[in-house]
């Protein structure tokens, strides 16, 4: 499917849905371009630019702020019964606009675990965890919703405010040792121009409809959070075995350490030529470090 009219200009208009941590960057981000942004929350923000939407509490967005949508934004994850919140309320709306562009940020839970193997868009989904499977699930209704919409699987986000400094300071960080785990992570900043370098290029690049956005190291938790305490001229406590840790974490964060994979961005960085601005943990971590 490729069905993008035009390249990004200041015509568009952009709906973001879930203006979390990074519909928010993003949001930020695409008005510098010159682009109309209007972005949801779950609560009024008394801000002309936000509009509530909870898919939970049926608080829908006034019919009016859909005039003159092309792109939309979801960032919104799947409600508790697996089902996705901004197609369950508003496909039908959704499907009445002119859209030139629909982009879903998925996570790249939906692999499983490989073992610490590398995964790339190829490989078959084989979700692990119940959150993983709802995910999926959501995917699938948003390919078959018949919109223009592309998917963005996506590992541990990282950006300016929320990182393993904040975790520092707030005394909230368990170092912890398990042989041969590592995580993919990704700073804000590249989902942002990622997916702003893919629209902008939509007319001369293939379109793929499911794209990781990762960084090139995947590395243990360790590496990272060394690398903060020595940036803060601070020592690191000493290192847990995961299985002594394991009482001390919630369930949710337990989940996390039993997947181990590496994530491949070969599509999205070879194929697709998008160069990353924070290749790796240290030069994104030094960039939330010095934004402090
Ligand atoms: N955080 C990670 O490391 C990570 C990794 C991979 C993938 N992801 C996924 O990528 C997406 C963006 O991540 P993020 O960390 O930037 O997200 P985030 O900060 O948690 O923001 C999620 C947004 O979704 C909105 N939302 C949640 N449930 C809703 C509902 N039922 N109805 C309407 N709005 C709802 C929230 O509204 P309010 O603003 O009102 O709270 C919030 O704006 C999410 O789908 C997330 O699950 C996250």
């Amino acid at each position: 499917m490729n069905n993008f009219a035009s390249s990004l200009n200041i015509n568009n208009k952009f709906l973001i849905f879930g203006a979390g941590f990074t519909g928010s960057f993003f949001a930020k981000t695409i008005r510098k371009i010159g682009c109309t942004v209007l972005t949801s929350s779950r609560s009024d923000k008394k801000d002309s630019n936000s509009f509530v939407f909870n898919s939970e509490k049926s608080a829908m967005p006034n019919e009016k702020i859909f005039d003159g949508v092309t792109h939309i934004l979801s960032c919104v994850p799947p409600d508790k019964n697996g089902n996705d919140p901004v197609l369950e309320r508003l496909k039908s709306k959704l499907k009445t606009l002119s859209l030139q562009w629909v982009g879903y940020l998925s996570t790249t839970g939906v692999y499983g675990n490989t073992n610490g193997d590398w995964v790339s868009e190829i490989n078959e989904p084989k979700p692990f965890q119940r959150r993983s499977q709802k995910r999926l699930n959501c995917e699938k209704k948003w390919i078959e919703s018949g919109l223009p919409v592309q998917i963005f699987r996506l590992p541990g986000i990282y950006g300016p405010g929320r990182s393993t400094f904040e975790a520092i300071r707030n005394k909230k960080i368990l170092v912890i040792s398990k042989k041969d785990q590592v995580f993919s992570r990704i700073h804000v900043a590249d989902i942002t121009n990622a997916i702003i370098y893919l629209l902008q290029n939509k007319n001369s690049l293939k379109f793929h409809q499911i794209i990781n956005i990762a960084d090139d190291e995947p590395c243990s938790q360790i590496e990272v959070i060394q690398y903060c305490y020595d940036l803060l001229g601070l020592k690191m406590p000493k290192p847990i075995l995961f299985e002594d840790a394991k009482k001390e974490l919630s369930p949710i964060a337990q989940s996390f350490w039993m997947e181990n994979r590496r994530v491949s961005n070969k599509l999205l960085c070879e194929t697709l030529g998008y160069k990353l601005i924070y290749k790796n943990y240290k030069i994104g971590l030094r960039n939330c470090f010095l934004d402090n």
